[in-house]
């Protein structure tokens, strides 16, 4: 049956059936190609529309199709995708009667069907990781509390901030990367199934059955809609996208971190990667290319996107180019997690270096104009007297921290030592009191709340 181009055609040129066959890919599919075949067969039996005795053969034949899968020894007949290779298989098991499972059923619905489990089951995984990254990271925030290190805006010294502090900054992202996937399987907890080719069936069948069965949340609306959507697919492919541009972007953190100009971090032996030639190397490969990886999750969602762009409504064959990006997508996501989960683990922080990097600086300057507030003055006067302190620090290659009463005095009488007092280091963070600030109980809070999304998810 399977290789007929069309029903009681001529049989389909080899040429034809390779260029058209996604068989390759979507053999990764044939356990929820089971379960929907299963399910399916189920409602048609319930139904009356296969015989009971019809239905057992069937249900006999794919389970053992099913364990067969397990077992690792299935042997999948050359077709067009995976659905036929299982009706071919089941047909040389039963003959004729392996035809009646197809009753108010195409591919149409079924490969939509399939593709609506497999996002749930990755999503899934996907939780499994983003949730393992996510408290390795607040755990190391909680022990790095002490380190001062500058933040940085233009990539130049902004601010003091503490390490837990850049720590609890992945994790918000990673929590956003959480709420994205949740909404990313709600949008994919809709069963397609009974959709037919694109109208619907006249037989008299139960979508809701199917679903339940399926443990969907709800049936989709309409067939015409449903065979043509892959927006769950796309919102997978985006939320997958923006997940690994934030690894892509912690990593940029870890490769700058570990260059001697910063001087941050120290990577373990066992993480850092030599080079052919210069003996002195140990270069931070792990992270370059976590960061690399991310332009082929880009890529998935420019693929999908693209091939939907120009479709009309209702199925058309172009939705079949859609396996290569879905299917590669999870593995990739979860790769990159695991990856750099086992990487930041195994990456120390070298204090003194942070701290120098926040001593040598003005990162305290902002903190200085905010003491000359505290005073009564307007903000952009004290920014400049502040601006003035610093060039005058700059000019006799004293750092800020070090500054003295009479220098400042100098400077401005109004920068007395309650003003000066700003600039020290670890008070400069201290006094970031505000809800989101670096201050220790906004770090807390946010490595609370950030507890709870672990919990919950
Ligand atoms: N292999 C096809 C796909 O993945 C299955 C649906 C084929 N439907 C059709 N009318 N030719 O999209």
């Amino acid at each position: 049956i399977a290789k007929t181009a069309a029903a009681g055609g001529p049989t389909l040129l080899p040429e034809v059936l390779a260029f058209t066959s996604s068989l390759s890919l979507d053999r990764a599919l044939i356990r929820e190609d089971l379960l929907g075949s299963l399910a399916h067969l189920t409602m048609l039996s319930r139904r009356g529309i296969v015989p009971q005795e019809q239905a057992r053969a069937i249900r006999e034949g794919l389970v053992s199709i099913w364990d067969a899968v397990q077992a690792g020894t299935l042997q999948l007949p050359d077709e067009e995708d995976v659905h036929m290779a299982v009706e071919s298989l089941l047909t040389s098991k039963l003959g004729p009667t392996a035809g009646a499972l197809h009753a108010a059923r195409s591919r149409n619905d079924q490969v939509a069907l399939d593709l609506h489990l497999y996002v749930r089951e990755q999503c899934a995984e996907i939780f499994t990781s983003l949730v393992k990254l996510l408290s390795s990271i607040v755990e190391r925030a909680e022990v790095e509390s002490s380190t001062i290190l500058p933040s940085y805006t233009h990539r130049q010294r902004a601010m003091p901030i503490t390490l837990s502090y850049l720590f609890a900054a992945y994790g918000a992202m990673l929590a956003r990367d959480i709420d994205a996937f949740s909404f990313v399987l709600q949008q994919a907890d809709a069963s397609p199934l009974g959709v037919g080719a694109i109208a619907g069936t006249s037989l008299p069948i139960d979508r809701q059955l199917v679903r339940e069965l399926l443990a969907f949340e709800r049936i989709t609306a309409n067939g015409l809609d449903t065979v043509g959507d892959r927006d769950f697919a796309l919102d997978y492919a985006y939320a997958s996208s923006r997940l690994l541009v934030h690894t892509s972007r912690i990593a940029t953190d870890f490769v700058d971190f570990a260059s001697p100009e910063f001087g941050f971090i120290r990577l373990d032996g066992a993480i850092a990667c030599g080079s052919s030639m210069m003996p002195q190397k140990r270069n931070p490969d792990l992270f370059e290319l976590v960061r690399a990886k991310s332009g082929a999750g880009i890529g998935n969602l420019v693929t999908l996107l693209v091939d939907m762009k120009g479709l009309p409504s209702g199925y058309n064959r172009d939705l079949q180019e859609d396996r290569g990006p879905i299917l590669a997508t999870g593995p990739l996501v979860r790769s990159v997690l695991e990856i750099l989960e086992l990487g930041i683990g195994r990456v120390t922080f070298d204090k003194m270096r942070c701290l120098q990097a926040v001593e040598q600086d003005a990162t305290q300057a902002t903190d200085v104009a905010e003491a000359l507030v505290q005073k009564g003055l307007p903000f952009r006067t004290a920014y400049q007297l502040a601006g003035t302190l610093v060039r005058a620090c700059q000019d006799a290659r004293v750092p800020l921290a070090n500054v003295t009463t009479e220098m400042a005095q100098a400077v401005d009488p109004r920068l007395d030592d309650e003003v000066l007092a700003a600039a020290r280091i670890r008070g400069a963070v201290a006094r970031k009191t505000s809800p989101g600030g670096t201050g220790p109980d906004s770090v807390r809070e946010q490595l609370q709340s950030l507890r709870e999304v672990v919990t919950r998810t």
